[in-house]
């Protein structure tokens, strides 16, 4: 096995111009598939309420999701550091909260490390959870937990200023961040100028998503760099394959040989004994398919919940 990624070996890459690669994952079968991939930080984001759950945005994701989906993560990886993502409203009420929220990631889910978004006004938390030895990784620029501020996700640095999202408040926001002890930054949404600057200014490592090429390294949500999110895929996120489109493929052809009684077949199946073949005779003769079959009419009204009998879920409804 490769050795094992850690926090400092993050900054010895930076020291050495060698590139680090990030990408998220949310459940065992894909943190396996990254790991094995020697991406060297895998994060469980808070973008999980978007690819994975289908919500608009990121902030309703609970703290309980994200150590649930951090767990599974953290049962597959054996050599990417692993970070978790600390959802809207679990850091900015209190330190205290903070503290607890990000303990319970560690301690609960298996993460390594923690990564919350803001610059300046997240630099005190960022110095607590660091003095009893909580690695951060920062988070400025585009921040997804800032859509509303912002007015969609929306890139961000492009006018001068001091103002929330203004280029001199992104360099001070990342120099905030650094200078409270965070170990890394993400710089999201920002032009590669504005993140080269960056990256030349402050000694912790940069990580980029759509902050272009002069980063000190790379992430991007796993979903889009796979082609699972249906058509759709931000302009800075490279689509290295097709899975969904492959999935669907696989899918409808596993339903058709259902229907065409072609699976199972005989090596699909268990036979009396190993060496002898089936007897059985079937017919495969294709039924008809869905549309071609009569519809009876109803006598109870439709079931309310899968799986229910009309009579039962009617019965329910009465009780109370
Ligand atoms: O939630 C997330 O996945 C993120 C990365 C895209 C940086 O914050």
């Amino acid at each position: 096995m490769e050795r094992k990624i850690t926090v400092p070996d993050l900054q010895r890459m930076k020291d050495a111009g060698t590139k680090i690669t990030a990408l998220t994952a949310y459940d065992f079968s894909f943190g396996r598939i990254v790991d094995a991939a020697g991406v060297d930080v895998i994060l469980v984001g808070d973008s999980l309420g978007m690819v994975v759950q289908g919500l608009e945005t990121t902030l309703p994701v609970t703290l309980e999701e994200t150590i649930y989906h951090c767990r599974m993560v953290a049962r597959a990886r054996r050599r990417a550091l692993l970070v978790a993502d600390l959802p809207f409203l679990t850091y900015q009420v209190s330190v205290q909260d903070a503290l607890r929220n990000a303990g319970r990631l560690i301690k609960e889910g298996g993460a390594e490390a923690v990564k919350l978004e803001g610059g300046i006004a997240m630099a005190e938390t960022i110095a607590a959870l660091a003095a009893v030895d909580i690695p951060v990784m920062g988070h400025v620029g585009l921040t997804p937990q800032s859509v509303h501020r912002m007015g969609g996700h929306r890139v961000q640095g492009r006018r001068r200023g001091q103002g929330p999202g203004e280029r001199e408040r992104v360099i001070a926001d990342a120099h905030a961040v650094a200078d409270a002890g965070a170990f890394a930054v993400v710089l999201e949404g920002i032009p590669l100028d504005l993140a080269a600057e960056i990256t030349a200014q402050i000694d912790i490592p940069t990580i980029g998503i759509g902050a272009g090429r002069h980063c000190d390294g790379q992430i991007l949500v796993l979903h889009d760099v796979l082609g699972l999110f249906g058509d759709f895929a931000p302009k800075f996120a490279k689509r290295y394959a097709d899975l969904g489109r492959a999935a669907v493929e696989a899918i409808a052809e596993y339903a058709g040989e259902v229907r065409g009684g072609v699976f199972p077949d005989d090596a699909h199946s268990f036979l009396l004994r190993a060496e002898q073949p089936s007897v059985a005779t079937i017919d495969v003769t294709p039924a008809p398919a869905i549309d071609a079959i009569p519809t009876p009419p109803l006598e109870h009204g439709p079931p309310t919940s899968i799986g229910g009998a009309p009579g039962r879920s009617r019965r329910r409804r009465a009780v109370g």
